[in-house]
């Protein structure tokens, strides 16, 4: 098994991303310690991955809260010895489709502002266990709006190149320590918004501006990639688990396009 005597750290493992994530790294063989906001919902996913056989426990722990992660990081590390895997899966409606006109500075700070310090306070109790090990993995999420020029989700553009820049940095920082830092950069998965994501309150008011159901304007996503349609929660959670091993122990610095080819580099 890939991930077998791994003890990985999930934050926002309560939703579509993180949960998906947590059964796949348990299936490979990690025992995973799930963290979210809401405690029934990490609860309720780290039963069903006991149920199927699998090592979870669940915690409610706020994500932007530095203390509470810390305290995390550090119970996980004395009940398992050690952290070998940290992902942040923390995800949280934030506004698109707005131009740049009708743009309040609010809106436009929340998304850049909460996913750069969640990152920056997960990475950070992390590595503080990992760099003394000296091994880890570290794995972050962006979008595709890292890379695009709009118009419509500045917020969104900025948060993303911001958490790419982020693992980039963290990648040269941790290297010489054995930390490994890697992005993983989906599309917008359709399972995920079906499976009750925020990316649901985010995509809404613009596909009913674009007088679509999300269904419609994800369908139409899907044609605009190389491959004719969006990526999978196995797939985003499968590559996650292979980042995530030793088979990828060559790989820091750089971020996994998970577009089918939307963005080619
Ligand atoms: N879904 C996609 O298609 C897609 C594509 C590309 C990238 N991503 C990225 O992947 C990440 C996860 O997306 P998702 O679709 O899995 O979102 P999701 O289903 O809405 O899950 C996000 C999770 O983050 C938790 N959370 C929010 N604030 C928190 C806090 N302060 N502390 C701890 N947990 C917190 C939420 O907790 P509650 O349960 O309490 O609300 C929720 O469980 C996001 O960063 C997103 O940008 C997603």
């Amino acid at each position: 098994m890939l991930l077998a005597n791994r003890n990985a750290v999930i934050h926002g493992a309560g939703g579509a991303l993180g949960s998906a994530t947590a059964h796949a790294f348990a299936r490979a063989g990690a025992r995973v310690f799930l963290a979210g906001r809401t405690g029934a919902k990490v609860t309720a996913v780290a039963d069903a991955i006991r149920a199927a056989g699998g090592l979870a426990e669940g915690a409610q722990v706020d994500a932007l809260d530095s203390e509470a992660v810390e305290r995390h990081a550090d119970a996980v590390a004395r009940q398992a010895g050690r952290i070998d895997i940290a992902l942040n899966a923390v995800g949280l409606a934030h506004v698109q489709g707005t131009p740049l006109a009708d743009l309040s500075l609010a809106d436009f700070e929340f998304p850049v502002a909460t996913a750069v310090r969640t990152n920056f306070i997960t990475a950070k109790a992390a590595a503080r266990h990992m760099a003394p090990q000296g091994s880890g993995v570290i794995l972050t999420l962006s979008t595709p709006g890292a890379r695009l020029p709009g118009p419509g989700y500045l917020g969104n553009c900025v948060a993303s190149a911001a958490i790419e820049a982020m693992s980039r940095h963290l990648a040269g920082e941790l290297g010489s320590q054995g930390v490994r830092v890697v992005c993983i950069r989906p599309h917008a998965i359709p399972q995920a918004a079906a499976a009750g994501s925020h990316t649901r309150e985010v995509f809404g008011p613009m596909a009913e501006r674009a007088g679509l159901t999300i269904d419609r304007m994800l369908a139409g996503a899907a044609d605009g990639t190389l491959l004719k349609r969006l990526p999978t929660l196995d797939q985003f959670a499968n590559t996650a688990v292979f980042l995530a091993s030793d088979h990828a122990g060559a790989i820091t610095g750089t971020v996994a396009n998970l577009s089918c080819g939307f963005l080619v580099d």
